[in-house]
C-alpha cells in the first residue's frame, strides 16, 4: 500500500509511521555516537547504559523489577524480539493463542516455528475480548498466549477485567505468555496500559516486548527489547544470536538516554496523537465513515459499509484513484477473512496539515459530493 501511494501521489495513512522525529536530544546522541566512533559490534544483550535504562524504565511506570545484566535483552525492533521469543519456544506442533487480528509478523514466526495460531476475536463491531472464547481456545497442545495491548489494528487497550482473565487462564494452563507492548505510552482519554506482567503469577512466564520505535518518533532506528525471567531471557538471548547477532550500535546510546530522560516528550507526544486522533475522528465521520474511535495505538478502523462497499480490499484499491488517499484493509490481519473484511485500518500519526489533506480529497466520498475530477470521483453505487 505504501508502494501504491507513491506511485499514485496518494496521502498515506496506511503504514504506521510517523511524519514527526523523536526528540531532538534522542537524535543528537546518536549523531554523536557515531560522531565519536560508536560504529561496531555492541555487546549481545546490548549495551549496559541501555539494559539499564529499560529495566529503570519498567520499574518507574509499572513497579515491574528485571535485573539488567540478566533479565533485560535489546533486539532489532519488538518485531525481532517476537520472532526470537516464538522461535525460542514454540516448538512443531504447539499452538500459540493470539488476538486476532494479528498483527502481520506473528503469523510468518509462528509458522517458521512450526507452530499453529489460534485466533481469539477481537472482532467488529465492538473489538471486545470475548472471554468464553478465549477459554475455549486452550487445548493440551497450547505452548503460549501472544497478546498485544494496545492493540494493532483496533486500538483495543485490554482493561484490567481482560488482564485478569488472560491471567488466570494462563496460569491455570501453565503456560508461556509473550506480551507485544510497543504501544505501552500511546493509549487516550482514561486508557491505561498494564502489562499483564503485573498480574499474579504471571512475571515468572511472562515475556514483555516493547520498542523504541512507537514511544520515541523512531521506527526506523530498530531498537527494540525483551525483558522477562532469566532463563526465559537466556533462550531468546541464543536464537537473537543467530538472527542479527546485535542490535544498531549508535541507537543504543541514544535510546538509553530517552528512555530515561524522555517522559516529558513522551506525554507530549501522546497528547499530540490524541489531538489527531479527534481531528482524524471528525474528517471520517464527515465523509460518513464513522471511527471506532480507538484507546490507544496510531490507529482507528471504520466500517466502510456505509459508502456502498462490502469489502475493505475493494474500498482501498479503489481509493488511491478515487481520493488520492491509502488505508488498510483489516483482513489482512486476519485468519477468519470474513470477520475482518468490512473493515478498513488509518494511521493517524500524520501531521495535522497531512490529515487535513487526506480528509479533504476523502471528501470525494461523500454521497452528495458532485465529481469534478480526481479526488472527487462518484459515489460507488454497487456492492
Ligand atoms: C503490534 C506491533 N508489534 C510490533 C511491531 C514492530 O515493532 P518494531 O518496529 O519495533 O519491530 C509493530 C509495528 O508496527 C506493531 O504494530
Amino acid at each position: 500500500m505504501s508502494a501504491l501511494a507513491l506511485a499514485t501521489g496518494s496521502v498515506n495513512l496506511g503504514q504506521g509511521f510517523p511524519d514527526t522525529d523523536g526528540p531532538p536530544f534522542m537524535l543528537d546522541a546518536a549523531r554523536r555516537a557515531i560522531a565519536d566512533g560508536v560504529n561496531q559490534y555492541p555487546p549481545g544483550r546490548g549495551i549496559a547504559p541501555l539494559r539499564a535504562a529499560i529495566a529503570a524504565h519498567s520499574r518507574r511506570h509499572y513497579g515491574l523489577d528485571y535485573d539488567p545484566d540478566t533479565e533485560v535483552l535489546v533486539t532489532t525492533g519488538a518485531t525481532e524480539a517476537l520472532a526470537a521469543s516464538i522461535l525460542a519456544f514454540v516448538d512443531p506442533g504447539d499452538e500459540v493463542i493470539a488476538l486476532e487480528p494479528f498483527y502481520d509478523s506473528y503469523a510468518a514466526s509462528i509458522d517458521l516455528a512450526g507452530g499453529r495460531r489460534v485466533g481469539v476475536g477481537l472482532f467488529g463491531p465492538d473489538f471486545r475480548l470475548d472471554h468464553a472464547e478465549l477459554a475455549a481456545a486452550f487445548s493440551p497442545r497450547t505452548k503460549a498466549l501472544l497478546i498485544n495491548s494496545p492493540h494493532n489494528p483496533t486500538g483495543v487497550v485490554l482493561g484490567p477485567d481482560d488482564l485478569a482473565e488472560i491471567a488466570r487462564l494462563a496460569v491455570a494452563h501453565d503456560v508461556l505468555v509473550i506480551t507485544d507492548e510497543v504501544y505501552e505510552h500511546l493509549v487516550f482519554d482514561d486508557a491505561q496500559h498494564r502489562p499483564l506482567a503485573t498480574y499474579p503469577g504471571m512475571r515468572e512466564r511472562t515475556v514483555r516486548i516493547s520498542s523504541a520505535g512507537k514511544t520515541f518518533s523512531a521506527t526506523g532506528w530498530k531498537i527494540g527489547w525483551a525483558l522477562g525471567p532469566a532463563e526465559l531471557v537466556t533462550e531468546v538471548t541464543a536464537v537473537k544470536q543467530f538472527l542479527t547477532y546485535v542490535s544498531g550500535a549508535p541507537f543504543q546510546p541514544a535510546v538509553a538516554r530517552a528512555l530515561d530522560e524522555g517522559d516529558g516528550w513522551v506525554e507530549q507526544s501522546r497528547l499530540g496523537l490524541q489531538g489527531k486522533r479527534d481531528r482524524l475522528a471528525a474528517g471520517l465521520s464527515s465523509v460518513g465513515l464513522d471511527p471506532v474511535v480507538p484507546r490507544g495505538t496510531y490507529f482507528m478502523t471504520t466500517d466502510v459499509r456505509p459508502l456502498g462497499y462490502a469489502d475493505g480490499v475493494e474500498f482501498c484499491r479503489d481509493l488511491p484513484t478515487r481520493c488520492g488517499v491509502v488505508a488498510i484493509p483489516h483482513q489482512v490481519f486476519y485468519d477468519h477473512v470474513d470477520a475482518g473484511r468490512p473493515y478498513v485500518r488509518w494511521a493517524f500519526c500524520k501531521a495535522d496539515r497531512v490529515l487535513d489533506e487526506a480528509v479533504q480529497r476523502l471528501q470525494g466520498l461523500r454521497p452528495d459530493h458532485v465529481s469534478a475530477g480526481r479526488g472527487t470521483a462518484q459515489k460507488r453505487t454497487e456492492t
